[in-house]
């Protein structure tokens, strides 16, 4: 959660239903109701997300570089796990763009910044049913490790695949075990965010699940502070294990490192995948 945009991903959403898409205010909400306590740590951070992340031009020129190179003709993109809807605003004016993400105070925020009509769906990545189909969908900024479970990470896939046209591609960052655990040994960070402290804390909790312990000082009015505090639960898994279980469903997959370069390891950098469906 630094203004580099290298921090982790921040909200251990639960489970939700799918089905097909009813209209509730200004996002569709496919299928069951949602539990509001499992949707409470994005919510809770939603008004400063976009303060304390910083900017994301160059996180979404490299996102439109890898589209135009995977899948040059790709008009229509959704982000799943899309949060403020920072990157897919960027996005607007080259394609038909369309997020999904399970909490309503981020979507709240998104809607504020995306041309009028855009379609938000309100539903869990490791669940969905939209009852369309994509050129691309991509799921940034560490998304997919607020799964907790690798059978979610499967699910997840799952979706995707059913969601994405022939020849469309699948995109996404993954936090990696190693990445984690080097955070884990950092004591504290702590974050000056216009007059707002952000103050976080990884913490191993076994080899594949990792709490971050967040803490928010919000300047009130009154002079004094008040304090948001949040643990955030994520994973991470092999890179192998990954690879192997995307090579069940997608024809070609490409690993590639934070500078554009092809990875093929662990390591303890930011790791994108770029997966076609033949
Ligand atoms: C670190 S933010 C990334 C937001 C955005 N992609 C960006 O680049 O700023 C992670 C987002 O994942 C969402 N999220 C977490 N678990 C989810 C789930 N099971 N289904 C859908 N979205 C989820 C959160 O609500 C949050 O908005």
């Amino acid at each position: 959660m630094t203004n580099q945009r290298n921090h982790p991903p921040r909200t251990t959403a639960g489970p939700a239903g799918a089905g097909r898409g009813t209209r509730a205010g200004d996002c569709v909400i496919p299928g069951s109701p949602y539990s509001l306590e499992s949707m409470a740590a994005y919510d809770l951070l939603a008004a400063h997300y976009d303060a304390v992340t910083g900017d994301s031009s160059t996180e979404a020129t490299f996102i439109d570089e890898i589209i135009k190179h995977a899948c040059r003709r790709a008009v229509t993109v959704l982000e799943v796990a899309c949060g403020t809807a920072d990157i897919i605003a960027r996005l607007a004016a080259t394609y038909q763009v369309s997020g999904l993400d399970i909490s309503p105070g981020m979507l709240a925020v998104a809607r504020e910044k995306l041309p009028e009509g855009t379609p938000l769906y309100l539903a869990d990545m490791s669940s969905f049913e939209l009852g369309t189909t994509f050129d691309v969908i991509f799921c940034v900024y560490h998304g997919i490790n607020h799964l907790l479970d690798f059978s979610d990470w499967e699910n997840f896939f799952d979706c995707v695949y059913r969601h994405l046209n022939g020849g469309g591609v699948l995109i996404f960052d993954i936090i990696t075990v190693r990445n984690l655990e080097m955070m884990a040994s950092v004591r504290q960070t702590v974050q000056q965010f216009g007059d707002n402290y952000l103050l976080i804390k990884v913490r191993a909790s076994d080899e594949a699940h990792f709490d971050w312990d967040i803490e928010v000082y919000e300047l009130q009015p009154s002079g004094r502070y008040t304090l948001l505090r949040e643990v955030i639960r994520t994973a991470s898994f092999p890179h192998e294990k990954i690879r192997r279980t995307l090579g069940e469903r997608f024809s070609d997959i490409i690993t590639i490192d934070t500078d554009g370069s092809v990875a093929n390891d662990d390591n303890e950098n930011r790791t994108w995948l770029v997966c076609t469906k033949s």
